[in-house]
């Protein structure tokens, strides 16, 4: 978002391209007469034209020398909860261009829906669903805007819709159960069969197909032990298996799964709990600010999701409604998150991402209206440029217009710390 200074607003620009830059790295040479804008490569210009679209008339004279903080830079919409229509993705997309945001997670599957086709198992997208032609688009045309698309596929818990559509994969095949229509944990989980374990490769085989990028997502957490500790047939396979328990059932499911996405050349991400992921998977530490260190002191690459700097679904002040009065999300504890880089772990942080989960979001507007403001706070910290509040404040009606967002948005009375 544009600061102020003095300005020129220049008709010409030229382009450069230095290899000695990094790939989202760039600089602007400012003067009456011309802009110069020198970049290592396509994300670089790109950033380098979406700031001088910011700033409009108000170019500043001199020079701009800028790149990111963090080379992951995440939104993620959950889109099992409610279904989004896919030009409402391919919105999502340019207004995370826009904030110079670099990935779109989309959280394809969980208890209540089930919205990737998976030619082989054709019942599992039995509610609404994409077409694998609309994904494609989507991929492509964040390609085109510098958006990496993370697919993610949760398991073993959060799968309920597999279950309903798949009862086999259960640990009580025998009982049917239907796609979930409540908000929570469910209690049922994937059963620990190798056949179960061959379903879901199959599945991760086709997932790979549709979505090129670097990382899978696999889930992982919430994931209640109790129907592996009560059925027969999971404590005889715990027993043969040689886990100590139906607690550490979880994260032997991972790493099988995690070992699949490396044998198709991906890497794994995992929502973090504890310290028990697949080595060499990407933990996503959603509880809280502490456990970015913890899980890069135990050899994990990080990108930190802690809800209450992240979830952008989080009501931004103490309403009535479904959330635990801790669940509150001010703009300015997005804004004023300073993202924990650990030193001496064996694991870096790559960056950080927003979330913004959707059982209480049911349409594209809802969705809209609870990530803005908050997201273009949070492009700030992500991007390393989050700096005054006040500063932040005055330039974000202008920001917001400029973008065509909600600008009815109004500091809520209530402040952190301040009440
Ligand atoms: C999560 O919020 N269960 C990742």
């Amino acid at each position: 978002m544009p600061r102020g200074g003095p300005t020129a607003a220049p008709q010409v620009l030229r382009v450069h391209h230095d290899a000695t830059f990094g790939p989202e790295a760039y600089r602007l040479d400012v003067s009456t007469a011309e802009v110069v804008l020198t970049a290592g490569g396509p994300a670089g210009e790109r950033y380098g034209r979406t700031t001088l679209d910011a700033l409009g008339a108000d170019v500043p004279l001199g020079t701009i020398v800028d790149a990111p903080r963090f080379p992951w830079r995440g939104v993620m919409l959950d889109v099992a909860r409610h279904f989004m229509p896919v030009e409402f993705l391919l919105r999502l997309v340019d207004l995370l261009a826009a904030h110079k945001l670099n990935v779109l997670q989309l959280h394809l599957t969980d208890d209540q829906g089930w919205r990737l086709p998976v030619e082989r198992y054709p019942r599992l997208a039995s509610g609404e669903h994409y077409a694998l032609d609309d994904l494609r688009r989507v991929v492509e045309h964040a390609a085109g805007q510098g958006v990496t698309v993370v697919p993610e596929i949760g398991l073993p818990g959060h799968v309920q819709a597999a279950l309903a559509a798949y009862p086999e994969l259960g640990n009580d095949p025998d009982r049917p159960l239907e796609v979930w229509r409540s908000w929570g944990i469910s209690p049922h989980t994937l059963n620990l069969e190798e056949s179960t374990l061959d379903f879901f490769r199959h599945v991760l085989d086709e997932l790979v197909e549709v979505f090129p990028a670097e990382h899978v997502h696999l889930g992982g957490d919430e994931c209640l032990p109790d129907e592996w500790a009560t059925t027969p047939r999971a404590r005889e396979r715990i027993a043969e298996l040689g886990l100590a328990g139906p607690h550490e059932a979880r994260a032997w499911f991972s790493a099988r799964m995690a070992a699949h996405v490396r044998s198709l050349g991906r890497t794994p991400v995992y929502w973090y709990e504890k310290a028990d992921g697949p080595p060499g998977a990407v933990a996503m530490t959603w509880l809280d600010e502490d456990s970015g260190a913890a899980a890069a002191f135990a050899g994990h690459d990080v990108v930190l999701t802690p809800h209450l700097r992240t979830y952008l679904d989080y009501p931004t002040r103490l309403e009535p409604g479904p959330f635990a009065p801790d669940r509150v999300l001010p703009l300015e504890n997005v804004y004023t998150f300073d993202p924990p880089t650990p030193h001496g772990a064996p694991g870096r942080v790559l960056g950080v991402q927003a979330q913004l989960w959707t059982e209480y979001l049911p349409t594209p507007a809802d969705v809209e209206r609870r990530a803005f403001p908050r997201l273009c706070a949070f492009a700030e910290v992500a991007w390393g440029t989050a700096g005054d509040y006040p500063d932040f404040l005055a330039r974000l009606r202008a920001h917001l217009a400029r973008l065509g967002l909600n600008t009815e948005w109004k500091e809520p009375p209530w402040q952190p710390g301040r009440a």
